[in-house]
């Protein structure tokens, strides 16, 4: 293949690389991409997910024990071997559930920002990487989409499913409205006249879009960014100007949040994955979800070079950022401490959004099914003693986000322009305390159970 990373002369005399460095670049690149195609895990995964039945799966762990919903809480230390078997599958299907919303989001912005590297020229293998990896993303969603949605629907009904499924749009529909057209290009100018100065082309994707009216008037997004970004659509919209701005450096700096999201995944998918070759070692039966986690931890392993690359090293081929691209990028960054890193969860193990109230619901739910067959009252009882008082599941989430929180300084260590909160992570750092999680919930469960007794008299 031939080389593909010639900067245009005009980039030449800002970029703090050595020609060495840029080689390199261009190679992994080149590397990854070759290695990506090559490999079969997409079409292991659409095939897997295609053929999967949730009663050839049901009597299996799809991951280790620890990877349960509520795992070492009271209630798990009296649940049934059944029973544990639905805290394991529903672990799966609540991670994956959050997954594919996040890889909604990165389906979004790898066009906005591999049309920004299109338009500049010289980098053909990365746009054409970036569109494989978001083609891939497609059979990700599709087939954590069904194989969860096909295990939930067995374990907590139908009815019990449709209370859930809003989770996906929960606080989308209170009390937001779309976002008027003049608010949006508003906001587009505000970008806009923000980055002026720069000589660069607006992301040819985002135009399209909006010459179709597709973009403008969509709903918030609820995976990792959407929720940090509060489900704000002007938030949102925002930063996708800024990203798709044309600024080489604003394209590359959205990999900064793609790659939390990417260690994110890793702090649970990892073990799944290494689970997978400990049954496949030992010649036993691989459940399909168990599976499908191997392949996809794989494919994202392709991902994760690429988000590396440009958030940490790529972007000092390219003009130096202003003070507003600096601000701008810091502010994401922060925000998703805020936001995805912010808190812990005594009931599940690899969570560390704050707000556990869809979690409380999905659990009272569960408790009413026939696998747990409680009363109402007897599942707020349980779902009190869990989520409101101190028991060990708490300390394993607590050690799990002590290992993300260490990935996470490991990586934005040498990030030059940050800032120190944002380095050394110092907002995930001083968050995701048991004491405040407890605090937390007990405030969110006063709430939700109000709710519950008003629905029941
Ligand atoms: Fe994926
Ligand atoms: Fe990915």
């Amino acid at each position: 293949m031939t080389t593909t990373i010639k900067p245009p002369e005009t980039q030449e005399k800002f970029s703090t690389l050595t020609e060495r460095q840029t080689k390199r670049h261009e190679k992994l690149i080149e590397t990854t991409y070759r290695n990506n195609i090559d490999s079969d895990y997409t079409e292991k995964i659409e095939e897997l997910s295609k053929s999967f039945n949730y009663n050839n799966n049901r009597d299996h762990y799809w991951s280790e024990s620890e990877q349960s919903l509520l795992y070492a809480s009271p209630l798990y230390e009296v649940a049934s071997p059944a029973q544990k078997l639905a805290l394991n599958h529903l672990h799966w299907f609540t991670n994956y559930n959050y997954i594919s919303n996040s890889e909604t989001e990165t389906v979004n912005f790898n066009q906005v920002t591999s049309s920004v590297f299109a338009a500049i020229g010289g980098y053909e293998t990365l746009s054409r990487e970036l569109s494989f990896e978001t083609e891939q993303e497609y059979y990700h969603i599709n087939a954590f989409r069904k194989i969860g949605l096909m295990a939930a629907n067995a374990l907590i009904g139908k009815k019990g499913l449709n209370t859930l499924l809003k989770w996906n749009s929960y606080k989308l529909t209170l009390g937001q409205d779309p976002l008027p057209t003049y608010k949006y290009y508003a906001l587009r100018s505000l970008a806009k006249r923000m980055l002026s100065g720069r000589k660069q082309q607006y992301s040819p994707y985002l135009r399209e879009l909006e010459q179709k009216n597709k973009f403008i008037l969509k709903a918030p997004t609820a995976g990792m960014l959407g929720r940090s970004l509060e489900y704000s659509l002007p938030l949102q919209s925002f930063f996708t100007f800024n990203w798709g701005s044309g600024s080489p450096f604003m394209a590359c700096q959205f990999y900064t949040i793609r790659m939390i999201a990417n260690l994110y995944l890793k702090n649970m998918e990892h073990s799944i994955a290494k689970y997978c070759k400990k049954l496949e070692n030992k010649g036993k039966f691989i459940p399909t979800p168990t599976a499908i986690s191997r392949y996809h931890f794989l494919d994202e392993s392709f991902h994760t070079t690429i988000s590396q690359l440009l958030a940490k090293d790529m972007y000092k081929a390219f003009p130096k950022p202003t003070p507003y691209e600096k601000f701008v990028g810091n502010m994401a960054i922060y925000m998703m401490q805020r936001g995805t890193l912010g808190g812990l969860s005594g009931v599940l193990p690899h969570r560390y959004f704050a707000d556990d109230y869809t979690i409380m619901e999905l659990v009272y739910r569960l408790l009413q099914a026939p696998v747990f067959g409680m009363s109402s009252e007897d599942a707020l009882d349980w779902m009190k003693r869990c989520f409101c008082q101190e028991h060990e599941g708490f300390y394993v989430a607590s050690k799990n986000r002590q290992r993300l929180l260490g990935e996470m300084r490991r990586f934005f260590n040498d990030v030059d322009y940050l800032w120190t909160v944002n380095r050394e992570m110092r907002v995930m750092a001083a968050r995701g305390s048991i004491q405040t999680a407890i605090q937390s919930n007990t405030k969110t469960f006063e709430q939700f159970s109000r709710t519950v007794i008003a629905e029941n008299s």
